[in-house]
C-alpha cells in the first residue's frame, strides 16, 4: 500500500478592517501582481457602489469586470454560479484574478463559491454592505449556494484574503435590514458576551436607525465574538454550532412560511423559543428570558407572531436541521445571558419534540 501524506495546511490569517472610508484603501488588500479583478454584485448594489469602485480600480490601472446578479435569496443558485462562471472563462480570466464580493450575505455565499472553485480556488474579498453581511456571513469563510432541497446544501470552505467592512455603505440600507442584521449580533451576543449584549439592548434604537457610532461598536463586538470562534473552530465539528442559536427554530420557521420572512426576523422568534427550552430545561432564569423578550420587543419582534404558524408544521421542519442525527434534534441551550450550555465538550444537545411543544406554544402565548 502507498500512503499519500499531505503536509498539514499552514494556519492562514487575515484582516478585517472596520470603519468610515476604508474602502480607499482596498489596494493594500490585493494580492500582489494583481490585474484582473472581478466585481461579483447584486443589481442594487451596482447602482449604490459598484460603479464607482470600479472607477477608483480601473484608474489605478486594473482590468475590471463587473458581474451584478439578481437581488435576493433567490439567485443564490446554480444557474447563477454557472453565469457567472461561464462570464468569467468568456472573458479569459486566470488563476491571478482576484474577485471582490460586494453586497450583502447573498452576493458573500455566492461569490466566494465561485472563489472557491473557479481554476480550483483563486483569492477573494469580502466587501459586505449590509449589517448581516458585516457581522456575520463575510467572516468565517462559509460559502454557498441553495438547491430546491434546501438552504446552502452545496458550498465550500473558502477564506477570503481580507475583509473590508466600510461603514458608510450602511448609509442607504432600510430600517428592516438593519434590524435583521442586528439579531445575528444579539445571537453572537447572547451566547458569548453579557457585556456587549447589555451595550446593544441600550443602544437598539439607535441602532435601528442607523447611528454609526453605535453600529461601529456593535460590529466590532460581533466581530471579535465570530473571528474568535471560527479560529477555534474552522470547521464547525464543535463551537462554531453555538452560532446556531435560534436557527433551529429560525431554519424551520422560515421553512414554514415558504421563506417569505427575513432571516434575522425567523432567527429572532427562534431565539425565543430556544430561550424558552433553555429555561424549561433547568438552565435559564425566567429574569433572563424576560430580558430577552424585552429587548426583541424594543425591535418590534414579539412572540405574538408565531402564532401565524402551525406548530406541528414547525416541529416537522426541524428534522431538517443540519445538526439533527435521524429525529433526534439538537438544540443550542443558553446557560445565562452571555454563555451556552456545555456538556462534556458537546454544544448540541438534544430535546424531546414534546419540550419542544411546550415551549412553542407558551411563547406564542397559545
Ligand atoms: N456564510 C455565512 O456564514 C452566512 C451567515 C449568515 C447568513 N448567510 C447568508 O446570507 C444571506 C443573507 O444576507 P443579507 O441579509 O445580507 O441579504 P442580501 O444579500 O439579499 O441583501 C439584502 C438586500 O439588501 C440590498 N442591499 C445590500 N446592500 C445594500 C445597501 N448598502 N444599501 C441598500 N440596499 C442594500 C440587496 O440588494 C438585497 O436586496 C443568506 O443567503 C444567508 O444564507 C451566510
Ligand atoms: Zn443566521
Amino acid at each position: 500500500m502507498i500512503q499519500v501524506k499531505i503536509p498539514a495546511i499552514p494556519a492562514m490569517t487575515y484582516p478585517i478592517i472596520i470603519g468610515a472610508h476604508v474602502i480607499r484603501g482596498i489596494t493594500k488588500y490585493l494580492p500582489k501582481n494583481t490585474r484582473n479583478i472581478v466585481i461579483i454584485t447584486d443589481k442594487n448594489v451596482k447602482k449604490l457602489f459598484a460603479q464607482q469602485l470600479s472607477k477608483h480600480l480601473k484608474k489605478l490601472g486594473y482590468k475590471i469586470l463587473i458581474i451584478a446578479i439578481q437581488a435576493g435569496e433567490t439567485a443564490k443558485n446554480r444557474d447563477t454560479k454557472a453565469a457567472i462562471e461561464t462570464k468569467m472563462l468568456e472573458n479569459k480570466l486566470d488563476r491571478a484574478t482576484v474577485i471582490l464580493a460586494l453586497g450583502g450575505g447573498v452576493v458573500g455565499d455566492i461569490a466566494g463559491f465561485v472563489a472557491a472553485t473557479y481554476m480550483r480556488g483563486i483569492a477573494f474579498i469580502q466587501i459586505p454592505t449590509t449589517l448581516l453581511a458585516m457581522v456575520d456571513s463575510s467572516i468565517g469563510g462559509k460559502t454557498g449556494i441553495d438547491t430546491p432541497q434546501g438552504k446552502n446544501l452545496l458550498g465550500a470552505f473558502w477564506q477570503p484574503k481580507a475583509v473590508i467592512a466600510n461603514l458608510d455603505f450602511l448609509n442607504s440600507l432600510p430600517k428592516q435590514q438593519l434590524i435583521n442584521g442586528s439579531i445575528e449580533a444579539l445571537k453572537m451576543f447572547l451566547t458569548h458576551d453579557k457585556n456587549s449584549f447589555t451595550y446593544a439592548a441600550k443602544n437598539l434604537v439607535a441602532l435601528s436607525e442607523g447611528k454609526l457610532n453605535i453600529l461601529k461598536t456593535i460590529i466590532n463586538n460581533a466581530i471579535q465574538i465570530k473571528a474568535a470562534v471560527v479560529a477555534r473552530d474552522p470547521h464547525e465539528l464543535h463551537e462554531r454550532m453555538t452560532l446556531n442559536f435560534g436557527h433551529t427554530i429560525g431554519h424551520a420557521l422560515e421553512f414554514v412560511a415558504q421563506y417569505k420572512i427575513l432571516h434575522g426576523f425567523a432567527v429572532a422568534l427562534g431565539i425565543l423559543v430556544e430561550a424558552k427550552i433553555s429555561q424549561l430545561s433547568g438552565l435559564l432564569t425566567v429574569e433572563d428570558y424576560i430580558i430577552i423578550q424585552d429587548v426583541f420587543k424594543i425591535l418590534g419582534i414579539t412572540s405574538k407572531q408565531l402564532k401565524n404558524y402551525d406548530i406541528n408544521k414547525i416541529i416537522a421542519a426541524t428534522k431538517l436541521d443540519k445538526k439533527a442525527k435521524g429525529q433526534k434534534v439538537r438544540y443550542i441551550l443558553l446557560k445565562n445571558i452571555g454563555a451556552v450550555y456545555q456538556q462534556e465538550q458537546q454544544y448540541a444537545h438534544v430535546v424531546t419534540d414534546s419540550v419542544v411543544k411546550k415551549a412553542l406554544l407558551l411563547v406564542s402565548g397559545a
